[in-house]
């Protein structure tokens, strides 16, 4: 019987980490599936800790990046270069994942190439075309011309219907960030000795990189981290700073050399997923880290106006706080005042997954072999 050819491409640190538990699965499905992967190195360092410690090695790197590099640019490359890809694998399927410039310009490629594309993470909205931008648009389009849909959520599956999306195309697998966050803490015993925290204080877990918080808001974030350090002797910030010069020019002309602020590089996976264990609270913009805090049972503080990902804030674990200095800082201070209302917020919740994403995707592409393979869209 003719194998399934899968296609799957991802460009950034956060696609990386949630398609490895993807590709390893396909890898173990060798009867029923060739695996391809193509990586088009939107991010060059911070992608290349990811493959490291899954060891994936693609089949195509289109290596991309440039320094600085703007939406333009990064969108006309991945277009065009995917279109090659295409040529040269004949792909059944091509799977991207979630909202970044190399899943919009990857799902669109596809489409022109008539191939079917399956979304991983698929549905996520927040209903505002700049917040976050541009991921809002890359999403909606990734779906409008996706044929399978694996969302995480039920209220991602429920959005897609919203669109009309045939329900026999819709899998809720629960998101893979899960199954790679457990690999990550099962497989891997990272010590953060190297980080030289001290352990008689809180520890305040930041990361922030959002297009839309540049300047301004980054400031404002920056200035609340600075006041809430100056009210609390008992805790440290650590932060690792994204490699994006938008970012790193304001965080390090901000909050360099400050007494229990710690700026450090991006981390790889494993400790940073073991970090995440050991902090007090986090607060970041990230969409990942929304979703791994939370069944970590820490508290999150979302630098944001908005959320896609609201299941979380429902179940009380997960606060937006946006990028408002006197917004953060009154929220962090009352959990840091109150044990009670910390513990409210820092019990844990899984809704974004059980661990199992990776194999139910697997499952349904499996199951609409016939389709892919005749590829009737
Ligand atoms: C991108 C995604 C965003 C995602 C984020 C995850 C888009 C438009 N943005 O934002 O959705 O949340 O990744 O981190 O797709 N850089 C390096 N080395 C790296 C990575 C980045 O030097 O390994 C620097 C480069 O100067 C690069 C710049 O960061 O030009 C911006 O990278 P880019 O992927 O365009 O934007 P991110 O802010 O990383
Ligand atoms: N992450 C990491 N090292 C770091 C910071 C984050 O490995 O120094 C992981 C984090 O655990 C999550 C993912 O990177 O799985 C999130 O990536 P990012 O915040 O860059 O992107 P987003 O999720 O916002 O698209």
């Amino acid at each position: 019987m003719e194998k399934i050819r899968v296609l799957s491409v991802f460009g950034t640190r956060p696609e990386a980490i949630k398609m490895a538990p993807v590709v390893m699965e396909l890898e173990k499905n060798k009867d029923d599936f060739e695996s391809i992967v193509c990586i088009t190195a939107q991010h060059r360092e911070m992608l290349d800790q990811v493959l490291n410690l899954f060891n994936i090695k693609p089949d195509f790197d289109l290596n991309i990046m440039k320094h600085n590099q703007d939406l333009w640019t990064l969108t006309s490359d991945v277009l065009l270069q995917m279109k090659e890809v295409f040529e040269k694998t004949q792909p059944h399927i091509v799977l991207v994942h979630g909202d970044t410039t190399t899943t919009l310009a990857t799902s669109l490629s596809a489409f022109y190439a008539k191939i079917p594309i399956g979304h991983v993470e698929a549905g996520l909205r927040t209903f505002n075309k700049y917040y976050p931008f541009p991921e809002e648009i890359n999403r909606v389009v990734a779906d409008s011309v996706a044929s399978l849909y694996f969302p995480p959520t039920q209220q991602s599956v429920e959005n897609l219907l919203r669109e009309n999306i045939p329900e026999n195309r819709i899998y809720l697998t629960g998101n893979t960030v899960i199954d790679a966050l457990l690999y990550t803490v099962n497989n891997n015993k990272s010590d953060l000795a190297d980080l030289n925290l001290d352990k008689n204080l809180k520890t305040i877990l930041l990361t922030s990189h959002r297009r839309e918080n540049f300047g301004a808001p980054l400031e404002n974030i920056c200035s609340a981290i600075k006041i809430l350090v100056e009210k609390n002797p008992d805790i440290q910030v650590i932060y690792p700073v994204h490699l994006n010069p938008n970012v790193r020019k304001t965080v390090f002309g901000m909050l360099d050399n400050i007494d229990r602020i710690k700026l450090i590089e991006p981390l790889d996976y494993a400790p940073f997923a073991n970090l995440i264990k050991q902090s007090y609270i986090i607060l970041t913009d990230s969409g990942g880290i929304q979703e791994e805090a939370p069944s970590l049972g820490k508290p999150v503080f979302v630098l944001r106006e908005e959320t896609e990902r609201p299941e979380a804030v429902e179940f009380g674990t997960v606060k937006l706080v946006g990028s408002n200095t006197d917004k953060i800082v009154n929220s962090v201070q009352e959990i840091l005042d109150s044990k009670e209302k910390y513990d409210q917020m820092a019990s844990a919740t899984n809704p974004y997954g059980d661990g199992l994403a990776a194999p139910r995707i697997i499952q349904a592409i499996k199951e609409n072999r016939d389709f892919l393979i005749k590829n009737k869209n």
